[in-house]
């Protein structure tokens, strides 16, 4: 990588600014917001430690929730303040603001290797609007800039890019956290080269949202295997029935042009062949949103059209039998998105089964296993694989725009080596 990083500097007795990415979900119960996962957290860790030994004084930052400029209390970051100190093992001043008098006056009280975190900086408006007088007011807190927030590293922010631009126009330096050099290098250098076969299992909902990802990796990829609720339109496009299945009619011609590619370039383009299918019946009752609530009932597999009635919701046992025969031949795999709606325990067997292969091509064969975030590295969690893959990425939409090829702002504005 050719960006500065946290290794490269000299910070001590320097006041460091390190935007991370600790927007985890939380829940309230009895009355206090917990957080459900930390993972985001505990992967800052490294950055951190490194910089505590080189006796910075850190101030960090991030958003949690989209509270649109508003003091929002359920989106503080205090009960985030108070997990960091836990698995820091020091103390985390926390400042409730994210500028301003109280800000600096935590900040100047910070002595060499003392981390303190500021509230959310989208309690303003100006952070999503990059707003540069923001920037500057950030900015004013410290010398030195570190991104250790690949996952919103997408976000064009002042907290995320428009500080870097400030601090280095006034020839300080911004500089790439641990995490952020771990992402750019499994889901960027790492799949430049890869080790062959290299196998990509793609799902989620819809095509569009993964087009620009499938036709990328089209130039890379030996095989590519389609799950998910994307299947179907892939489906439609070729005349078979999706029933009351998620599908995007609109896209059926990207879905053929995606396959025509793939058969120039001569990739192993694979589509389910049996899918597990249910017919929603409605409740009466309504969910928390307001929205009726399907029971989803007379569950079975199907191999070809589905019935007007019924709903695909995820690939059958042959598709997982087949997929996973091919994972356990890969030398790479890149994994994003579900094989079917994972989170009912009566559809997440073929999401289970890719999981496992995937889980034992890394351990037996030695392949690398990238996760690209999101709902797949929930699924490994979920049944405990998480820690047995290679790499799971901390990015949602990040690692997505990052796997389709784009200059993710948050890097771009960085120091060169
Ligand atoms: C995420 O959770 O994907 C990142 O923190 C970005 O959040 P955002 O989509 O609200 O910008």
């Amino acid at each position: 990588m050719a960006k500065l990083t946290v290794r490269d500097l000299d910070v001590r007795g320097k006041r460091v600014f390190v935007r991370v990415d600790y927007n985890v979900p939380m829940e309230e119960r009895d009355g206090k917001m917990v957080i459900n996962d930390e993972t985001r957290i505990k992967e800052t860790l490294p950055t951190l430690k490194l910089l505590i030994e080189k006796g910075a004084k850190i101030i960090l930052a991030a958003h949690l929730g989209r509270p649109k400029g508003k003091r929002e209390a359920s989106l503080s970051l205090r009960p985030v303040a108070f997990k960091l100190h836990e698995l820091l093992g020091q103390p985390v001043e926390f400042a409730d603001d994210a500028i301003g008098e109280h800000a600096e006056k935590v900040v100047a009280s910070l002595k060499d290797g003392q981390v303190a975190l500021l509230e959310n900086v989208r309690y303003y408006n100006e952070e999503e609007a990059n707003d540069p007088a923001f920037a500057e007011k950030l900015v004013k807190l410290a010398d030195v800039y570190v991104n250790d927030a690949f996952g919103a590293a997408h976000r064009a922010h002042a907290s995320t890019e428009g500080i870097a631009r400030v601090i280095t126009k006034r020839g300080g330096k911004a500089a790439a956290g641990l995490l952020m050099e771990r992402e750019l290098k499994f889901l960027g250098d790492e799949l430049e080269n890869p080790a062959r076969p290299f196998v990509v299992i793609l799902g989620g909902a819809k095509v569009s949202d993964k087009i620009k990802v499938i036709d990328r990796l089209l130039e890379k990829a030996d095989t590519i295997l389609i799950g998910g609720a994307m299947a179907y339109t892939f489906k439609l496009a070729h005349g078979v029935k999706t029933g009351k299945s998620l599908i995007e009619p609109d896209h059926k011609g990207t879905a053929l042009a995606a396959e025509e590619k793939a058969k120039k370039l001569k990739v192993n383009f694979q589509l389910p062949t049996d899918t597990i299918i249910a017919t929603p019946v409605d409740s009466g009752k309504l969910n928390k949103k307001g929205k009726p609530v399907y029971d989803l009932t007379n569950i079975r597999t199907v191999s070809g059209d589905i019935p007007d009635d019924a709903e695909g919701f995820s690939v059958g046992p042959e598709t997982a039998a087949n997929y996973a025969e091919i994972i356990s031949s890969a030398k790479t795999i890149l994994w994003n998105g579900p094989m079917g709606m994972f989170e009912d325990e009566r559809f997440a067997a073929g999401t289970n089964a890719v999981a496992q292969a995937v889980v034992e091509a890394t351990q037996k064969n030695g392949a690398k296993s990238i996760i690209g975030g999101g709902d797949s590295v929930k699924a490994l969690n979920k049944i405990g694989l998480g820690n047995k893959v290679t790499f799971m990425s901390t990015g949602g939409g990040a690692s997505l725009e990052f796997l389709e090829g784009a200059v993710l702002p948050g890097v771009a504005a960085l120091s060169e080596k």
